[in-house]
């Protein structure tokens, strides 16, 4: 009897430890899926977690995420970790369809088989089922074959094969890699694309890689050269401002939903690595000069009670406006869209986000022009003048 007990106890005991290790895995796959932002993709505003059905606008139509919570019916409850794995790293889902690159397995190539396991543990035992079908996509039947997504993946994918997974022993430089070239997929956003839509560059190898892009009417800029250290990125990812600058556009949900809750030490790798990118073409400004005149004392009326008659800004509050990337970059769809439609910090935990009224209603398209020129010129010395069809352009017919 007292055997019986003593075999009890231990089956008991190790049935409690493989607790413990299951909820480490789950807690290690969730940082890993908040790293990676499955949730940006795969969750519809106010929608179910993982449920899918986010709308991706492709060159030939419009594809839908997919349900990727643990349901049997709907969801990914029926992959195994090998099929799981092979979703992930090479883009080939469970029937054995190829997925479409907008589901960013190039750089998740870059997960090690351990981080892959805890992946999948929480996903099967971390996150709630989610009984809701996949919208089916938009997509006309000559252009829906996915045939060839493989002559895609030979071009592309190839640097799958030599893909470094988390590397041992890492210094903060290799794990800052790790971070962006990996789960943060930075460059699906950051990295122009080339002529098949590929990213021209995924690794720091590639001067095209963080150089900067176009996305949905907002400038995503280069992220080579920024215009602050390491320490100030860091802050920036954690809070979703610094001292110099804030977010506003597409960024920022990045940053509520994956990049706020990465570890002090790994969020300042990501600084040290982007740091490290000093090649390349950065958004700098030109000659820092103040020969420029405000057209109808718009800057004075409207802007400096809260930027400040020299554009010094609020420190943690109100961004400056030199040394501004929205400012400096050639590419002037950011301020044009923070000046038209207003803008708002990223609510982080613990901070409060602040915001900036939009002007659209207030001045017209070609004052907004006028108005950018000047504070284009005035604080980061542009020469180049944006004109009012540009920021109908940009900013859309009203
Ligand atoms: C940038 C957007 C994006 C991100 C980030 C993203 N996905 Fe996806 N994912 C997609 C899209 C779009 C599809 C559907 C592709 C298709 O139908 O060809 C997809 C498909 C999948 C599938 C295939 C499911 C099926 O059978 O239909 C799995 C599994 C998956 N994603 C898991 C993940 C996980 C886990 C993460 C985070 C580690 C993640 N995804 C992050 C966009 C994304
Ligand atoms: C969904 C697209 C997208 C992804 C993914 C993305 N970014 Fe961004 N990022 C943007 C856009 C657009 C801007 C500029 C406008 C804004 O503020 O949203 C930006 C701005 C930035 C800025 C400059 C902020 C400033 O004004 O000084 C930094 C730094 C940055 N991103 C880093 C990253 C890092 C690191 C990653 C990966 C972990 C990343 N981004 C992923 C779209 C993206
Ligand atoms: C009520 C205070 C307020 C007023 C008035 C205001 N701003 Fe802002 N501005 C802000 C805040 C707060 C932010 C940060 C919001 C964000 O970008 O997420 C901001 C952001 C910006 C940015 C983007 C900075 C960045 O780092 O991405 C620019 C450019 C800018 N403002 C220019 C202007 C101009 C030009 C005017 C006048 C037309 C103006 N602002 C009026 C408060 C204000």
């Amino acid at each position: 009897m007292k055997r019986l007990w003593a075999l009890a106890a231990l089956a008991g005991l190790s049935l409690q430890c493989h607790a413990a290790a299951d909820n480490t895995l789950i807690t290690q796959g969730e940082y890993l899926a908040r790293a990676a932002d499955c949730m940006a993709c795969h969750t519809q505003e106010g929608g179910k977690p993982y449920a899918g059905g986010v709308k991706f606008t492709l060159p030939i139509g419009t594809l839908y995420s997919t349900n990727i919570s643990p349901d049997k019916q709907y969801g990914i409850g029926g992959y195994s970790e090998a099929e799981f794995s092979q979703a992930l790293r090479k883009g080939v889902a469970k029937d054995g369809h190829l997925l479409y690159p907008a589901m960013p397995y190039t750089a998740y190539a870059r997960f090690s088989d351990h981080d892959i396991h805890a992946l999948y543990t929480y996903f099967m035992q971390g996150v709630p089922a989610a009984n809701l079908p996949n919208r089916s996509n938009d997509i006309p039947w000559y252009l829906a074959a996915r045939w060839p997504l493989r002559v895609w993946n030979i071009f592309n994918a190839s640097q799958q094969k030599n893909a470094v997974s988390t590397p041992q022993n890492e210094t903060p430089l290799e794990r800052g890699a790790w971070l962006v070239e990996g789960p943060g997929h930075c460059g699906a956003c950051h990295t122009p694309r080339g002529w098949m839509m590929q990213e021209k560059g995924t690794t720091s190898a590639s001067e095209d890689y963080l150089a900067g892009a176009d996305i949905e009417g907002w400038y995503a800029p280069s992220l080579r050269h920024l215009p602050y250290d390491a320490q100030q990125t860091a802050l920036l990812l954690k809070t979703g401002h610094n001292t110099s600058s804030a977010v506003s556009g597409p960024m920022s949900p990045v940053i509520t939903h994956s990049t706020q809750y990465l570890t002090d030490e790994d969020a300042q790798a990501i600084g040290v690595y982007l740091a490290s990118l000093q090649q390349g073409r950065p958004d700098t400004p030109t000659s820092v000069q103040a020969t420029v005149t405000d057209p109808d004392n718009h800057y004075l009326r409207y802007c400096s009670t809260c930027h400040g008659k020299d554009g010094q800004g609020t420190v943690d509050v109100i961004p400056a406006l030199r040394n501004n990337l929205a400012v400096m970059a050639d590419n002037p769809a950011n301020i044009v869209q923070v000046i038209g439609q207003g803008a708002q910090t990223p609510q982080t935990i613990g901070h409060l986000s602040w915001s900036m009224p939009g002007y659209r209603n207030t001045l017209t398209d070609s004052e907004i022009a006028e108005l950018t020129n000047y504070v284009r010129g005035r604080f980061a010395g542009k020469q180049e003048k944006v004109t009012a069809s540009q920021v109908t352009q940009i900013l859309g017919q009203q």
